[in-house]
């Protein structure tokens, strides 16, 4: 694997670091925590983890809304640490990625209230300021992802600030040359100090309409989320002017070797609109993650057909994600596959054999599943304000390491922020002593992956197959084929050795013109030459 294009072929892996392992005691996960779990990501196989936001923050939406961007948060440690951490990770050859919040940052940090304090302030400008309607009412139509108006009125200016998410988390101006270059300086603080990239919040939101023109309302074509809202964001987001700012990015962090890698949380409705984050000419993002697949119904052929049409829109240069779960949308093991245990092993095989990186969420290697949290325990501030079912606490619970009390996450004395879930049936300690775990099963998918060439980086070609299955070839030697229906199926194939089935007593099983697939059951081939 090239050390410039590690991302391409590597395995990512984020990490919610307040849930993930909790050093001290005190219920929250930390940066020490992770250092002391190194040896489980190594043991995967992973070759990076993106780091849910370290910096300071008043936690109004767990780290989303930054207060300072060249620190860390003092519960998850501080710079030393994260020093320490990014040094034993690459020895282990596990590099460190950041997220990065450009798109707004917390009310109490230091630029916006000096922006807030007078019309007058130096940064003023820094965020997006309005003077009311006639009527007083806000500035335009737009909608905060969060529910009600993007517009705060301040009485002692007497204009409206945008926010764009929460009202403690006001919109920057990215029309502002000195916001373009405070943040250029905080991608060199970081890439200098040996940080490998950054997941880029709202990548596809940072730049808002200049004379801030309505938005339409909603159509058919887009994602759930923009459905919800009823209004489609092609004003107060994703502007066409956005590329430039990452063109100037990919500029920096291209210096550096191997370069800083970007990835975009480019949360947009269509493919197309997708492949151009990536830069007309192979110039801006590096990765942008694929909302339209994590969208899709768990069906063979809604996902095939999301995978065909990256592949058909992407420039050449452009290099897919495919992920299932994050902190947002929660664990793919109950949204695709409500719990079912083959479901979740068809997934893990699709994701980490497709063309492209693929990013694993801590805890989907167990095959975690949301957690119900109750109405007193909800700790996200969107839960409390709009709804507990809008809450996305479930997808957040602390890592399941052993059937402890604690689950190996914190001590059985101490409360953890969220609750636990079910680690008795489910937990790290357990599933790597048993070879046909999901665990096992994942970490030999990744061990696959490194050694065959075809699946780091082979093209993809669909292939013929029944109704409610899905195949596909991998270079000259490797097909996928899994089955996700409820009944048996055969497909016609070459002569072909299983390398890993998702039900492992077929690993090794020779195949000789058609290859038999139970009710979801899934299998990597290699074809006899
Ligand atoms: C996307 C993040 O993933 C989410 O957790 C956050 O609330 C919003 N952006 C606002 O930063
Ligand atoms: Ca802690």
């Amino acid at each position: 694997m090239s050390d410039r294009t590690w991302w391409r072929e590597g395995v990512l892996y984020q990490i919610y670091v307040r849930s993930f392992a909790d050093s001290n005691g005190d219920g929250i996960g930390d940066l020490r925590g992770i250092l002391d779990h190194l040896d489980h990501l190594e043991w995967l196989g992973v070759d990076g983890i993106w780091l849910s936001p370290t910096m300071p923050s008043p936690n109004l939406d767990w780290g989303y809304d930054v207060s300072e961007y060249r620190d860390v948060h003092p519960d998850l440690g501080d710079l030393a640490t994260l020093d320490r951490l990014v040094a034993e990770a690459r020895s282990r050859g596990i590099r460190v990625l950041l997220d990065l919040v450009p798109n707004h940052t917390s009310d109490q940090h230091p630029w916006f209230v000096d922006a807030r304090s007078s019309k007058e302030a130096v940064r003023r400008d820094w965020y997006v300021w309005a003077d009311p309607r006639p009527d007083g009412s806000p500035p335009n139509n737009w909608v905060s992802v969060f529910g009600g108006p993007a517009w705060e009125f301040e009485p002692s200016s007497g204009q409206y600030f945008l926010h764009n998410f929460l009202t403690e988390q006001p919109d920057l101006n990215w029309w502002s040359e000195d916001v373009r270059g405070e943040f250029e300086d905080i991608l060199r603080f970081w890439l200098d100090r040996g940080i490998a990239g950054f997941r880029i919040d709202v990548a596809h939101g940072l730049v808002k309409d200049r004379t801030l023109r309505d938005d339409p309302p909603a159509t058919d074509d887009d994602l759930a989320d923009v459905r919800r809202l009823g209004q489609r964001p092609v004003h107060k987001m994703n502007r066409p002017e956005v590329h430039e700012i990452y063109q100037r990015w990919r500029a920096i962090a291209d210096a550096y070797d191997p370069p800083g890698v970007l990835v975009g949380e480019t949360c947009v409705p269509g493919l197309d609109q997708l492949a151009r984050f990536y830069g007309t000419s192979d110039d801006e993002l590096h990765l942008c993650f694929n909302f339209p697949f994590i969208f899709a119904d768990f069906d063979a052929e809604a996902l095939r057909k999301v995978v065909e049409e990256t592949e058909a829109v992407f420039p050449s240069s452009a290099w897919p994600v495919w992920t299932a779960s994050n902190h947002d949308l929660g664990r793919f093991p109950t949204r695709w596959c409500g719990g079912r245990e083959a479901g979740t092993r068809w997934a893990l095989m699709t994701l980490l054999t497709l063309r492209g990186t693929p990013f694993l969420y801590y805890g989907d290697e167990i095959g975690m599943t949301n957690v119900p949290v109750a109405e007193g325990e909800v700790r996200d501030t969107v839960g409390v304000r709009l709804s507990s079912e809008a809450g996305r606490d479930p997808g957040r619970t602390p890592m399941q390491w052993n059937a402890d009390r604690g689950a190996g996450f914190t001590g059985s004395e101490v409360r953890p922020w969220l609750p636990i879930g079910d680690a008795g049936s489910r937990n790290v300690a357990e599933q790597r002593s048993d070879r046909g775990s999901t665990l096992n099963l994942c970490r030999d998918l990744i061990a696959l992956r490194r050694r065959t060439p075809e699946l780091r980086s082979g093209t993809y070609r669909s292939l013929p197959s029944p109704p409610g299955t899905w195949a596909w070839r991998r270079g000259a030697g490797i097909v996928v084929a899994l089955n996700l229906s409820d009944e048996d199926t055969t497909m016609p194939l070459e002569p072909a050795t299983i390398l890993i089935a998702t039900d492992r007593r077929r690993d090794g099983e020779q195949v000789r013109g058609e290859l038999a697939l139970d009710p979801w059951q899934g299998a990597v081939l290699g074809l006899s030459s």
